[in-house]
């Protein structure tokens, strides 16, 4: 599955924005309908959105819309209207249920169909940010062939819930924690919580670093200053890289002398250590390092 360490926004009712967004180097580039779109701007955002798509080149980013909720009655035309300019990808916002997913799924299905185009190319991401969704994601992870990544949605879920957002972020832990949980169960991606205050890079730095360290593949963004920080935060160091061959060499090195279990560098060192090591290495490869 292609790198996905940063999904950035961009209203999709902000041509220059859309413009800007193209060049960034982001692994990903969310044109969105939903939330970042003023509801008496949503034919502007198709609009606009449909024009971007074809005649401005994202380079190595992938193109993803994200529609309306299924059910906000903004969601068919939001597909109709932009599906003819091939995104790579659909975001579904407010999943509930994996009635939904399948629901954007058929129509994208019947799409592709009537214009030739290979069955299943164009992906769904699903973004889990209610309660309903956190009790439903065994169906909703498992609903579709399409499905490549979940998102966590924390201000949503936040709201969803009514808690508290906090820096610490506590309100939210079990929830975040379920969804990259999920997520590895059903080979999907998980993409972690927007972190809002964009002047903030420490803080940005640490909440990348604490979802990396979660198991999150990437993280969505809102702002042109978080792009290099986040995709840093997700890709392991040139350090980390060769530990990490240093310790499956070592490790091979002793199975192969009859020891499971052996010392390195005052720590012990089996077989869990070393699936570590090996998603440090799937990572590196992923961000195209090895
Ligand atoms: N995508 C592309 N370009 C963006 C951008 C984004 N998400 N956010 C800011 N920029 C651009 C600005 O247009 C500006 O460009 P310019 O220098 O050519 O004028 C530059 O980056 C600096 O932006 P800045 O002035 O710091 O911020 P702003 O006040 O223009 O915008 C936000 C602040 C929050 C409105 C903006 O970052 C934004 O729209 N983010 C996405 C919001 C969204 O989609 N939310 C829904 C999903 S959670
Ligand atoms: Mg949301």
């Amino acid at each position: 599955m292609r790198a996905r360490r940063a999904l950035l926004y961009t209203p999709g009712d902000d041509p220059s924005k859309i413009h800007k967004a193209a060049h960034l180097g982001a692994d990903c580039v969310c044109l969105d309908m939903e939330d970042g779109v003023a509801a008496n701007r949503k034919i502007e955002a198709r609009a606009s959105i449909r024009e971007a798509l074809l005649t401005i080149d994202f380079g190595k980013s992938e193109r993803l819309v994200r529609i309306n909720p299924v059910g906000s009655r903004l969601e068919s035309l939001d597909l109709s209207e932009t599906l003819p300019s091939r995104p790579d990808g659909v975001v579904i916002p407010k999943v509930d249920n994996a009635e939904q997913v399948r629901w954007v799924s058929e129509i994208i299905t019947e799409y592709e169909h009537a214009q030739g185009w290979p069955d299943g190319g164009i992906c769904l991401i699903a973004i889990v940010e209610s309660a309903r969704a956190i009790i439903n994601l065994l169906s909703i992870a498992s609903s579709d062939r399409r499905l490549q990544a979940l998102i966590f949605g924390a201000e949503d879920f936040v709201g969803d819930v009514g808690a508290t957002r906090t820096r610490a972020g506590w309100e939210v832990f079990y929830a975040r924690s379920r969804i990259v949980t999920y997520a590895t169960a059903y080979n999907l991606q998980a993409i972690d919580q927007v972190f809002l205050d964009f002047h903030d890079t420490q803080g940005l730095q640490e909440d990348a670093n604490l979802g990396m360290q979660m198991g999150f593949s990437g993280k969505q963004i809102i702002h042109p200053n978080q792009v290099a920080p986040v995709q840093e935060a997700f890709t392991p160091s040139d350090e980390a890289i060769a530990n990490a061959i240093h310790l499956i060499e070592t490790y091979t090195r002793h199975q192969e002398a009859g020891q499971g279990a052996f010392g390195l560098d005052g720590k012990m060192i089996d077989a869990p250590i070393v699936k570590s090591a090996q998603r440090v290495l799937d990572r590196a490869r992923a961000a195209g390092k090895l």
